[in-house]
């Protein structure tokens, strides 16, 4: 196997705590960001971003319009490929690829394992159950195995009551907040290490996003979470991490982050402290 290929079982390294006996061990990183740069032609939409996301936990991008948020979720699965006039620079290490931005890395597999839900439900418009098959299908997934990933992710999103007896029925006829709930099962049935959320919950009436950020918070369990929020009380009531973006120079800068709690009670970056407290952004 050469080293930009994508096995299926990650090995995820663990922080090196023997350095420091005292200290709690580094959570490990999945996804580790060196010196991102990106463009769209002239314009510079990040400057050299460095971050580290932890495996199993929630990290959430905040920070005003325009700062580059999707931007950076869009590396991290090479959507950014699809803009023509995009280029990302830098190093994007992913659990063993060491070069996610490499020419030659396998995008089918990457995007597999690194899901994404956006900010608007996108099911296809087609039947709940196509909503699956297609998707695990193209992935090679056999086809006795699909009716038990759809199953068991439904109800993991908490959705196979509602849906059981409607399979064959048009997903697009779902309400807004199932919709979401079916895109992220949808993701979570081609079991992806990652799922990047950006701002899933902001097309939603208040009482689907509370259903939908609750299935958020749980996924931790089983893979990392990146999402984008505008919603600071969501980010404190679900985030491990906390990044803080914010436009320096005419480009958007990582200019926070750390643990949820330590960047929520003690920034260290006036901006930051600013737009975390509401008055700024
Ligand atoms: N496809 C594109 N082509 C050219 N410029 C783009 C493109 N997408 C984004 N930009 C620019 O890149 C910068 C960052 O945009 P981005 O959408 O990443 O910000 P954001 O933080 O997600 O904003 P919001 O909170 O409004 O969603 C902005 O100046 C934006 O105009
Ligand atoms: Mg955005």
């Amino acid at each position: 196997m050469n080293d930009l290929s994508l096995p299926s079982s990650p090995g995820i390294r663990q922080g090196d705590a023997s350095l420091n006996p005292k200290s709690q061990p580094e959570p490990a990183s999945v996804i580790s960001v060196r010196g991102l740069q990106l463009r769209y032609g002239d314009l510079v939409a990040l400057r050299d971003v460095n971050l580290e996301i932890p495996s199993s936990q929630v990290t959430a991008v905040v920070g005003p319009s325009g700062c580059g948020k999707s931007s950076f979720l869009s590396c991290l699965n090479r959507l950014t490929d699809l803009i023509p006039s995009c280029r990302a620079e830098g190093r994007i290490r992913f659990d063993d690829v060491p070069d996610l931005l490499h020419p030659k890395v396998d995008l089918l597999e990457l995007r597999r394992r690194v899901g994404m839900v956006f900010q608007k439900p996108n099911p296809f418009p087609l039947s709940i159950r196509r909503n699956f098959e297609l998707p695990l299908r193209e992935h090679g997934v056999p086809k006795d195995e699909i009716p038990g990933r759809m199953e068991s992710t439904l109800r993991e999103v908490g959705l196979w009551k509602e849906v059981a007896d409607r399979l064959n029925s048009g997903a697009q006829l779902l309400s807004g907040g199932q919709q979401q709930r079916l895109c992220i099962a949808r993701a979570l049935a081609l079991k992806p290490d990652v799922i990047l959320f950006d701002e899933p919950c902001s097309a939603l009436d208040p009482m689907s996003s509370g259903i939908v950020e609750e299935h958020i918070a749980a996924l931790k369990d089983r893979v990392t979470v990146v999402i984008v929020t505008h919603n600071l009380a969501q980010a404190h009531r679900i985030a491990d991490r906390l990044a803080v973006f914010w436009v320096r120079d005419g480009a958007g800068t990582l200019i926070e982050d750390g643990p949820a709690r330590r960047v929520f009670e003690s920034p260290r970056d006036p901006d930051a402290a600013l737009y975390l407290r509401g008055a700024k952004g």
